[in-house]
């Protein structure tokens, strides 16, 4: 057995699963074979002293008796056939040990029952270590791997950029390496930690600093993994638990479930999503309490349990409860990564029901936003998801749905859809690009009376000639919003209308100087000015917006503020190709270059409307046939 000397890793019985009471890290491996992956952990392995007794002198006398150079792949290989023999070692499971904690490596080729199992939740992994090769540079092979990221929620990436000394230990060389790759991960959405310079085959950089690399200030491979944090365990996690029954016995309502994530104790307060109810738990009603034994006071994940509240407040099945301060997200709309198991496909536009706890519901696929291949990692766009492929989607629900981002809370964070009665595929669950509308959710103060107004809205348009609403332009920056906006305030204006435009570029210099582009600002946004456009309806003006309002949940919202006035929803359409090529303000540019994030219709979504009251398709007409065509529509709608 070679000196083991920086040995903080051991290999523990190779089989055996470490200790539950420490850490335990997994660490997916994802890579190309010909990047070096598997010399990466031959080498890995040999160098923690991590090998099997006698296994790297054996590979080394096999190679000397039939002539070859060694190859620290070939131990990774020679594992490799023990497994496909079943004798020892089980290389997609490998245990090691440090000091600080246990190990398990995952090995990810990008295959189908891997990516199922990812995705289905059966297996799982708390960081990634990603091997690019040095001297191919970034290729579309890393990129795929680096997707493969991307579509696990992984956010723990230590970045090997192995073969160094191929281009003689460079600085220039990696720098631009990983300039090009740091971009490119940013772009998807992924930080990598750290982006390591290494040989896998000279041994530098993965557990003995290199001193070819002197310029390299930062840790070794084995060091990275050793800063990572593993998941807090389902203990440790905010409380979830999803009501599966309501008995009544006598005169107690007992809410039944498992706990899946957390723990409760009587005197919480608990809130039940979707419907938000509040209430404490006066008593936990455990199944196995033995007559005669105290009640418990406390209960934690994995445990079936009831509970009694000390309110009787209306809850049924599906509902998810939580502590008031770690409530689950609420949205009608969601990204997800699926894996179809369908044998019809899936398709855009079609209803499926999903299984989200104890819940089920209704949901429609919004989009498909990208099909990947899982024999190569690549992507493509199509209307339909085959069988056994994995797709990044869009769904949308009628109602508001309780659930979590998987990386955050994995058990309320996956799902089942069902098509007629048959499990059709399994999703996890990313929040990207769309906000949490708890918050937006309006909550009425309470002690408040509505004064009436001495002037009708019959009054006020008798007065004015026109009735009162709000026109809601929506449409990508550069559509032609406010161009035609503010020509049609003008028109409207001298044919006698009080007309007001609110434009997205004023507002955001004042009433909403202070919120950015994010999903949730940008909700808020939309949410103050459709109460502020419902004011100068109610007021008998006719309010213009010309916002963005790139999500159909907060134009549902902003015609909900308008209470059953004239609402109505005018779509500015022009695709983003279009609006590129205009491109008035520079922004399109910008937002390419990465300079701009979050840009509408190119990082961040644009949800266009399905039922607008109007199309105004800027990319047909001239701003005067826009304008007239509205201002018809206006005659039309607003006179009286
Ligand atoms: S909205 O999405 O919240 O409705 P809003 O209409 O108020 O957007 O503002 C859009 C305007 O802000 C655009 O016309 C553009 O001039 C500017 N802008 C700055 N950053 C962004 C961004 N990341 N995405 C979209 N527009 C942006």
């Amino acid at each position: 057995m070679p000196e083991a000397s920086e040995a903080k890793v051991k290999l523990a019985t190779v089989n055996a699963s470490p200790a539950s009471a420490r850490d335990l890290l997994r660490i997916v491996i994802v890579g190309h074979v010909d990047h070096g992956k598997s010399t990466l952990v031959g080498r890995m392995f040999h160098d923690t002293g991590s090998l099997p007794d006698g296994k790297y002198e054996s590979i080394k006398a096999m190679c000397e008796r039939r002539g070859v150079p060694f190859e620290w792949a070939f131990l990774m290989d020679a594992l490799q056939a023990e497994r496909d023999q079943g004798i020892t070692i089980d290389t997609s499971q490998i245990w090691f040990k440090t000091d600080a904690r246990d190990y398990t490596i995952i090995d990810a080729p990008g295959h189908k029952e891997f990516l199922k199992n990812m995705i289905t939740g059966a297996a799982q992994s708390d960081a990634a270590l990603l091997i690019i090769d040095a001297a191919e540079g970034v290729r579309e092979q890393s990129r795929r791997h680096g997707y493969l990221l991307h579509l696990l929620g992984i956010r723990q990436v230590a970045v090997a950029v192995n073969k160094m000394d191929l281009i003689g230990y460079e600085k220039e060389q990696f720098d631009l390496i990983e300039q090009e790759y740091r971009d490119y991960l940013t772009s998807i959405g992924v930080t990598p930690t750290f982006v390591i310079p290494v040989s896998a085959r000279e041994g530098d950089n993965i557990v003995k600093e290199s001193t070819a690399m002197a310029w390299y200030k930062g840790p070794t491979v084995v060091k990275a993994l050793d800063s990572f944090l593993p998941k807090a365990t389902a203990v440790d996690r905010p409380l979830r638990f999803p009501v599966q029954d309501v008995y009544k016995f006598d005169q107690r309502r007992i809410i039944a479930g498992r706990i899946e994530e957390g723990s409760l104790a009587v005197g919480d307060e608990l809130v039940f999503s979707p419907s938000n109810k509040t209430a404490r738990v006066q008593s936990i009603e455990a199944w196995s309490t033995i007559p005669g034994k105290e009640q418990p006071t406390e209960a934690f994940a994995g445990e079936s349990i009831g509970i009694t509240l000390d309110e009787q407040i209306f809850v049924e099945r599906g509902e998810l409860a939580s502590h008031v301060e770690h409530a689950p997200i609420e949205t009608d709309v969601f990204r997800a990564r699926i894996f179809w198991l369908g044998h019809e496909p899936m398709v855009k536009g079609k209803s499926y029901r999903i299984k989200l706890g104890t819940m089920e519901a209704p949901v429609t696929v919004q989009s498909i936003e990208s099909i990947i291949d899982t024999s190569d990692l690549s992507n493509t766009s199509s209307h339909q998801v085959e069988r056994n492929q994995v797709a990044e989607i869009v769904l949308r629900s009628r109602r508001m749905l309780a659930l979590d981002e998987f990386e955050k809370a994995p058990k309320s964070g996956r799902f089942v859809l069902i098509d007629k009665y048959d499990i059709a595929g399994g999703g996890i669950i990313s929040m990207e690009g769309y906000a949490n509308q708890r918050d937006l959710i309006t909550s009425r103060s309470t002690n408040i009376t509505r004064v009436a107004h001495g002037v009708t809205t019959e009054a006020r348009a008798f007065k004015n000639g026109h009735k009162g609403g709000v026109l809601w332009f929506t449409g990508l920056s550069g559509a032609g919003k406010s161009t035609v906006a503010v020509a049609l305030e003008k028109k409207l204006f001298e044919k006698g209308y009080n007309v007001f435009v609110l434009d997205g570029d004023n507002v955001r210099h004042g009433l909403n100087a202070n919120l950015s582009f994010s999903p949730e600002d940008r909700a808020e946004n939309i949410r103050r000015v459709g109460e502020v456009a419902a004011l100068f309806a109610r007021a008998g003006m006719i309010a213009i917006t010309s916002f963005i309002s790139p999500y159909r949940s907060d134009r549902d919202r902003a015609r909900q503020a308008s209470d059953g006035g004239d609402f109505h929803e005018i779509f500015v359409k022009a695709d983003v190709a279009t609006c590129e090529a205009r491109d008035p303000k520079g922004l399109y540019k910008k937002a390419r270059s990465g300079e701009i994030k979050d840009f509408t219709g190119i990082s961040a979504p644009y949800e266009e409307p399905d039922s607008a009251e109007l199309t105004i398709d800027t990319s047909a007409l001239s701003v005067d046939e826009s304008v007239e065509t509205l201002v018809n529509y206006v005659e039309m709608k607003f006179k009286v």
